[in-house]
Parts: structure tokens; C-alpha cells; sequence
């Protein structure tokens, strides 16, 4: 008997490589991706350049502009940019099928975590959220990691875990979809401050330094959100931080360099085609944790950043300048 097919709602770097690792046990895969082009080279050529160069896609992933070709699956992986799920899911026709959230990102409109945006938009589907370190590249080659998949129960897990798990690609069970949430859409508000203090060549201990004090903040705002302390120290939080925070790959990293280097965030976001969710990220995350009275200075000193407030030499030393206080 063939395996059941699944859906990924999403064709940039990771809804495709989450849809070369799903086909890799010879299930059928069907793709929503945003542009026709798109859809017209995976379907052709087994390859999708603009978004993931140098990767030979399975041919099971079949890809369509239609959601509508999607509706009645399953299970389907929602892998857009933060800021548009909302609107994409809502074109999507009622089903049954389990939605798993795998964008990061706080809504900046509203404020609202994906998994409430989701909601709204996509009413009556059962939600899980899938995160942990997940470089897209490395997951379409092949190469191993293991994330968290919070779910609403255990039926769920029941139903789901086994239509992700793969030998290189190892799921671990959270009923703290909240936690899960957090950790993915934080670490890459941080990964831009760890990028800055790249682009000032402030060494190895600093960046350490920061990944510990940005894991404090995260920690922070995940429980004043409702997280669980054991999921921010997991593989959706720290796992995925400590991967953010140290390499090239990373967009968020990447941008924070070249402000680190002087260049200006919005002259950087316009030389990309792809998105940088920290950028959108980090006001509206400084806007939520104000309001939930969290201290969050890394992020406030990115936000600033961002701005073109503050020049990043600057921007480190009012950091560190600020009143000592315990750990
Ligand atoms: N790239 C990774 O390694 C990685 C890993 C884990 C999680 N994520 C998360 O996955 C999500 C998607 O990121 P990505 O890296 O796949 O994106 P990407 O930067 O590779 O591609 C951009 C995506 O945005 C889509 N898009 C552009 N305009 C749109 C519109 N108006 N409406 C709908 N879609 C539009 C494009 O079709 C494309 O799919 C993000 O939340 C990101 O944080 C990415």
C-alpha cells in the first residue's frame, strides 16, 4: 500500500527542505509555493534555485499554486514567512488535517504568536508547532538533527510523529506549544545581536557571553508568556540559539554582521530576496515583552539597531555600561 501524502504550504529554503526530507521515504509531497516560477522549476527540473540552490529535489515533491490541491491531506507543514501566514492559511479550504506550524516569528500587526494567528485563520484544524536547529541546507542533504514537536496531545503525536520522523530527522515529544513558539521566534531577534558582535570582531568570549545573557532574556519573556523552563532550555530554544548564533548560514547572524560593520539594516534587507525574520521580529517583541513589564536589553539594543538609532560600537558599550546587577 502507498504511504499517505502530506503537504508543505511554504516554497522558500526550509518549506522545501522540509519537502525533500519528508519525501525521502518514497511519500508523495505536495508543495504550495507562492510564485508560479517556482512551482514551474520543481515540477521541471526537481530543483528550486531561487530559494535552494544546488539541492536535486525528489521527484515525489509535486508543487502547485493552489491550495486548494492541499485541503484534504492529512497533515500539512506551514513553513511561510511569519508576516504572511495568517493570509495564506486563510486561503486554505477547510479540512481536517493537522496544521503544523514551522515559521518563526511574533505577528507584528497584532502582536499574536503564529500558533493564535493560526487559529484564527484556519479555524477548527488541530496545531502543533515543529522547531529546533534546522539549517535548511543541511536537513535537504541528508545530514541528522532532532527537533521539538509540541502538540496539542498525545493523540496528536500519535498521529503526526510518525509521518516526520525520519533516520536523520528525530522528533521529540512537548505537549508546550507556547515554549516551542518562543524559543524560534527570540533566537533570531539574538542572532542578530551575536551577528553585531561579529561585525565588531569583539572576540569569542563576548559572543558567549551574549548567548548566555540573550538565553536569560528568552527565558524571561517565555515565562512570563506561559513557556516551560524545561522547553526554552531545549532544543527549540537553546538548541536552536546556540545554532543561530554562531555561523554565516544564518541569516539573522548574517544581517547582524553587517550592521556590526556599519552598514545600514534597511540597505541590507533590500540586497535580499529572502527574509531575515528577526528584523520583523525584534520591535514587535520589544512591544509585548514593555507590555508584560520583561526586560529585554539585547533585544532593545537591536531594536535600535535596526532603527539606525545607534551606531553598533555605541550600541555595545551602552550595553555594557549598564548598572551591575546579579546574574
Ligand atoms: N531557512 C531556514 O533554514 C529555516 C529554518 C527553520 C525555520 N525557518 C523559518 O521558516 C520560515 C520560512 O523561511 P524560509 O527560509 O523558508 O524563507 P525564504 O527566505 O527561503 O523564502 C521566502 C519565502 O517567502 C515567500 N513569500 C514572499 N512573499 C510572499 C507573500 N506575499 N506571501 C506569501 N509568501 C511569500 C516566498 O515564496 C518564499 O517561500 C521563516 O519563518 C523562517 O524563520 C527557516
Amino acid at each position: 500500500m502507498s504511504k499517505q501524502a502530506v503537504g508543505v504550504i511554504g516554497g522558500g529554503a526550509w518549506g522545501t527542505a522540509l519537502a525533500q526530507m519528508l519525501a525521502s521515504d518514497g511519500r508523495a509531497v505536495r508543495l504550495w509555493a507562492f510564485e508560479a516560477p517556482v512551482v514551474e522549476e520543481v515540477n521541471a527540473q526537481h530543483r528550486n534555485t531561487p530559494y535552494l540552490a544546488g539541492i536535486d529535489l525528489n521527484p515525489g515533491i509535486r508543487a502547485t499554486t493552489d491550495l486548494a490541491d492541499l485541503a484534504d491531506l492529512p497533515m500539512l507543514l506551514v513553513v511561510t514567512p511569519a508576516q504572511h501566514m495568517r493570509r495564506v492559511l486563510a486561503g486554505l479550504p477547510q479540512g481536517e488535517g493537522d496544521l503544523v506550524l514551522c515559521c518563526k516569528g511574533i505577528e507584528e500587526a497584532t502582536g499574536e504568536l503564529m500558533v493564535d494567528a493560526a487559529r484564527a485563520a484556519a479555524p477548527g484544524r488541530p496545531l502543533a508547532v515543529l522547531s529546533g536547529p534546522t539549517f535548511a541546507h543541511e536537513v535537504a542533504n541528508g545530514q541528522p538533527t532532532a527537533v521539538t514537536l509540541a502538540c496539542e496531545s498525545e493523540a496528536q503525536w500519535d498521529r503526526i510523529a510518525p509521518l516526520i520522523w525520519r533516520p536523520a530527522f528525530r522528533p521529540y515529544f512537548s505537549t508546550d506549544i507556547i515554549g516551542a513558539e518562543i524559543g524560534g521566534a527570540v533566537k533570531n531577534v539574538l542572532a542578530i545581536a551575536c551577528g553585531v558582535v561579529e561585525g565588531l570582531r569583539l572576540g569569542q568570549n563576548a559572543r558567549a557571553a551574549l548567548i548566555a545573557r540573550g538565553f536569560a532574556e528568552m527565558t524571561r519573556f517565555g515565562l512570563a508568556c506561559g513557556a516551560q523552563a524545561e522547553t526554552l532550555s531545549g532544543l527549540s530554544g537553546l538548541g536552536d540559539l546556540v545554532l543561530t548564533c554562531s555561523s554565516m548560514s544564518s541569516r539573522n547572524f548574517s544581517l547582524g554582521k553587517a550592521l556590526g560593520e556599519g552598514r545600514k539594516a534597511a540597505d541590507v534587507l533590500a540586497d535580499r530576496a529572502t527574509v531575515a525574520e528577526g528584523a520583523f521580529t525584534a520591535p514587535v517583541l520589544q512591544r509585548v515583552a514593555k507590555a508584560r513589564g520583561v526586560a529585554m536589553p539585547i533585544v532593545d539594543t537591536v531594536c535600535a539597531l535596526l532603527a539606525g538609532q545607534v551606531a553598533a560600537g555605541d550600541a555595545v558599550a551602552a550595553l555594557l555600561a549598564r548598572p551591575l546587577t546579579a546574574e
